[in-house]
């Protein structure tokens, strides 16, 4: 049986792809996922795709995690920052982000704590930059920015390819997923 799809109000941001509020058709059931959507659609051109995995290490043609065991590279978009966005820190790899707030966006800053990107979160709760290159000064800062509130990561990365540390259970000390503020 298939869950309903999850409609959210658009983002003014979001130029590519589908309709920016609504879940792509590629989603089916998951019960263990919050939103209870979870990506069935491998690597069909989609900007929802494979939320939670390691996006620009796959983009480049690696198997972070075993997430490409083909090694079938994308490197056109192989975006430098790329990641996903959830509501609950330890969402399992391709669910959909449950309630992503309309306004919700990812903001990279320099080591100054200035302003360089803003990035816009899709209704899957992934998010990426424009460029293949940085950009912006790196090691750069990185927060989300959502109904007024900040949840920003204290420590400066060089490593733009947020869910190689976000994963579900967390590496290289990240506690788990990229969090909208609570
Ligand atoms: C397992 C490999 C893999 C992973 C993981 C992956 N992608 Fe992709 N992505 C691809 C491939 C392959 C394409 C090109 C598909 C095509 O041309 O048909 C693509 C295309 C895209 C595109 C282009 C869509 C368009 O309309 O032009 C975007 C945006 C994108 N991916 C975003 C992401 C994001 C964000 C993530 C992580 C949350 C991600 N991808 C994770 C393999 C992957
Ligand atoms: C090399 C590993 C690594 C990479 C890559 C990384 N982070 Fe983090 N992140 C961490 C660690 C470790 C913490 C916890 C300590 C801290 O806040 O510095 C964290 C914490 C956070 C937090 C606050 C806690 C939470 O889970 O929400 C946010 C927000 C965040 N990161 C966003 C990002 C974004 C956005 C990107 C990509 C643009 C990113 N991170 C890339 C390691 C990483």
């Amino acid at each position: 049986m298939r869950a309903p799809l999850i409609v959210l109000s658009s983002l003014v941001l979001f130029t590519c792809g589908q309709a920016p509020g609504t879940l792509a058709p590629q989603f089916g059931a998951a019960p263990a996922c919050e939103s209870g959507q979870s990506w069935k659609g491998g690597t069909v051109e989609n900007e929802q795709m494979n939320p939670g995995f390691a996006c620009r290490s796959c983009h480049l043609g690696q198997n972070f995690q075993g997430q490409n065991p083909n090694g079938q590279p994308e490197p056109d978009k192989a975006f430098f920052f790329m990641g996903t966005a959830y509501s609950v820190p330890n969402e399992a790899d391709l669910c959909a982000a449950a309630g992503v707030p309309s306004d919700a966006v990812v903001e990279i800053l320099d080591t100054n704590d200035v302003v360089k990107l803003t990035l816009p979160i899709n209704a899957a709760g992934n998010f990426r930059s424009l460029s293949t290159t940085a950009t912006v000064p790196v090691p750069y800062k990185a927060r989300v920015k959502a109904n007024g509130k900040v949840n920003a990561m204290a420590a400066a990365q060089t490593n733009g390819d947020c869910n190689t540390c976000h994963t579900a259970a967390g590496l290289e000390g990240a506690p788990g997923r990229v969090l909208f503020p609570q």
